[in-house]
């Protein structure tokens, strides 16, 4: 469905998006993770046609999206990082505005708008204005908005920051309904992982570069399924006693987090064995995504 091809973008001799390939298919869900400024925000503009590519190319639906802009905007609904709703506007006005820009008619749209609302439980609210609403409420008319004119692809930039867990779980529920009965293809980028972990295949950026690519089940293999965390005064002395190389432990304040991804049986017992006396708390626990990102963000390209 999105197919990318060493897509690039710069400003002036800066790099914000750097040969990036991209192959998702229909009924995806892809996550784009990466540190501030990696690229994310500059990627998504660029695929669904808001901002022109330096170099590369990007299709949407066998649609070339530098050729047919117009075309591929049918297919494609957009969540921004910032609201794109007029607060001047009420709900209801701002929403057939935009089933204006896509050529929907007032009577063809107003039951799909009503039960929208319904499922966001907006109707109460929908003749008061975009400016009036709580943060939550804002974004759910966002992701209406988005999805009005049943796109087939529906890019997510930072959909949820801000929101409670339940404003979260209900937009998260809606979107897991599109892809399941309508085989919705949804690019997200977000900086809370737990939403990234459902995804079916997640790519990692950094400085406009693709790092990493897998199913979230895979970056946790290759990072290594167990994190052994060390609490303690010494924990630079630590490091040293265990002779961990420099990819195999991240320093947070005095806590040390150590990655157990070699097939070297008994590590985390030697590692207790070795720290009981001089460590206060040793905990092992299972990698998790937050793991993948902070050992990716700060320790380059491999981890395994
Ligand atoms: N219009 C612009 N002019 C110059 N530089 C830009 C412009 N837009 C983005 N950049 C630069 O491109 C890089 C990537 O920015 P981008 O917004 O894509 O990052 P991001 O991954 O979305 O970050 P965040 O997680 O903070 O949203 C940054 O270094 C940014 O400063
Ligand atoms: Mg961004």
């Amino acid at each position: 469905m999105i197919l990318a091809n060493n897509l690039t973008k710069t400003y002036g001799n800066q790099i914000a998006v750097d040969q990036l390939n991209l192959d998702i298919p229909q009924g995806q869900f892809f996550g784009l993770i990466g540190p501030n400024g990696s690229g994310k925000t500059t990627s998504i503009h660029m695929l669904s046609t808001l901002l022109q590519a330096t170099s590369g190319s990007i299709t949407i639906n066998g649609l070339d999206v530098t050729a047919h802009p117009q075309q591929v905007r049918r297919d494609i609904g957009l969540v921004f990082q910032e609201s794109a709703l007029d607060r001047m506007l009420s709900i209801e006005e701002n929403l057939y505005f935009c089933a204006g820009l896509h050529g929907i008619n007032k009577s063809a749209i107003k039951t799909r708008i009503n039960s929208l609302l319904d499922l966001f439980e907006l109707q109460s609210k929908k003749r008061a204005s975009v400016g009036s609403l709580s943060g939550g409420m804002r974004r759910a008319v966002d992701i209406i908005r988005g999805v009005l004119h049943s796109p087939k692809v529906l890019f997510l930039d930072e959909p949820t920051v801000g929101l409670d867990l339940p404003s979260r779980r209900r937009i998260w529920r809606f979107i897991r309904n599109l892809i399941d009965d309508h085989k919705l293809t949804v690019v997200l980028t977000t900086h809370y992982l737990e939403e990234a972990a459902p995804c079916d295949n997640v790519a990692f950026i950094k400085l406009g570069k693709l790092v990493s690519e897998g199913s979230p089940e895979e970056l946790i293999e290759q990072l290594g399924k167990t994190i052994v965390e060390v609490s303690g005064s010494n924990a630079e002395d630590y490091i040293k006693t265990l002779k961990l190389s420099a990819e195999d432990y991240m320093l947070d304040g005095r806590t040390l987090l150590i990655r157990v991804h070699k097939p070297q049986p008994n590590q985390v017992e030697q590692i207790q064995a070795t720290l009981r006396d001089s460590a206060d708390i040793i905990s092992v626990r299972k990698s998790n995504l937050n793991d993948v990102f902070i050992w990716l963000s700060s320790k380059g390209q491999g981890t395994s």
